[in-house]
């Protein structure tokens, strides 16, 4: 596992580099996009340098995890926060970006279906994750298997009360249940990028990193990914024990070496 401390601005930067790295070897390459507040920086620099003629036209992506009964035209259902955040500022080929069914009837058969088109899309080359503050990714909650594939998933109160923000701040109106790809469907990605900032996310940055891998702390399975690269800002970075070590590591590496 890769650990880079850096501000804000340089994670973003270095993320949607490893992206473009990533799309100019392999037009056809398969991306993993998270939702939350995580990843919009890269989004952000993405678009700016598809601008400049970085193209994903031949790129397909897979969405982390959807909220179940948001209304199809819901401005908070994750399909439509990917479609406002990044593909509709690039120029994916129509239905290139796939998300987990959460209106499906039958969502037990809806997540199946999702595990089959990412086999089908020949796996994940790389899923950009943000981080909960109770350690989970995508929507993997403490006490999730650390084998589990795509599922219905119950959202902790923690959870729901993080994401209120994107409520208008209403607790009860944020989803109870989600489909989420489960901890195993995110190992088989081929390289796992993460980003966390702020003080909120240093514990769980901390047991991610240096924690007992456990179902407890969900993120902490990504200690067994042989590609993980996690960037996190000073604040989040703060409770690290090694830190100094991971800003030494990050300031001698070579130049030829990318994430
Ligand atoms: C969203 C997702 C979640 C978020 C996490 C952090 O698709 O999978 O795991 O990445 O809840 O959210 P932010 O980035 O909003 O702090």
């Amino acid at each position: 596992m890769e650990v880079v401390i850096a501000p804000a601005g340089e994670l973003a930067r270095l993320a949607a580099g490893a992206v473009e790295e990533l799309l100019r070897a392999r037009p056809e390459a398969v991306l993993g996009l998270a939702t939350g507040s995580s990843p919009l920086a890269v989004y952000d620099e993405l678009a700016r340098r598809h601008k400049e003629g970085l193209s994903f036209a031949r790129a397909r992506a897979f969405m982390l995890d959807e909220y179940v009964g948001l209304p199809a035209d819901h401005p908070e259902r994750y399909r439509n926060v990917i479609k406002k955040e990044i593909a509709s500022r690039v120029d994916f080929a129509p239905g290139a970006v796939q998300g987990p069914d959460g209106l499906a009837a039958d969502l037990p058969a809806a997540c199946a279906a999702y595990e089959a088109a990412i086999a089908d899309a020949g796996g994940v080359d790389l899923q950009i994750l943000g981080i909960g503050t109770d350690g989970h990714i995508a929507f993997n909650e403490p006490g999730s298997s650390l084998a589990s594939r795509t599922r219905i998933k119950t959202l902790t109160r923690q959870t729901r009360e993080d994401n209120a923000r994107f409520f208008g701040g209403s607790v009860d109106d944020v989803p109870r249940h989600c489909l989420t790809q489960g901890l195993a469907t995110i190992m088989s990605a081929r390289h796992l990028v993460l980003l966390a900032s702020g003080r909120a996310k240093a514990e769980a940055v901390h047991q991610l990193v240096e924690g007992p891998v456990s179902a407890m702390w969900p993120a902490t399975i990504m200690q067994l990914h042989p590609h993980a690269t996690v960037l996190v800002d000073d604040a989040a970075a703060s409770r690290l024990q090694l830190a100094d070590y991971y800003r030494q590591t990050y300031a001698d590496k070579p130049d030829w070496q990318g994430l």
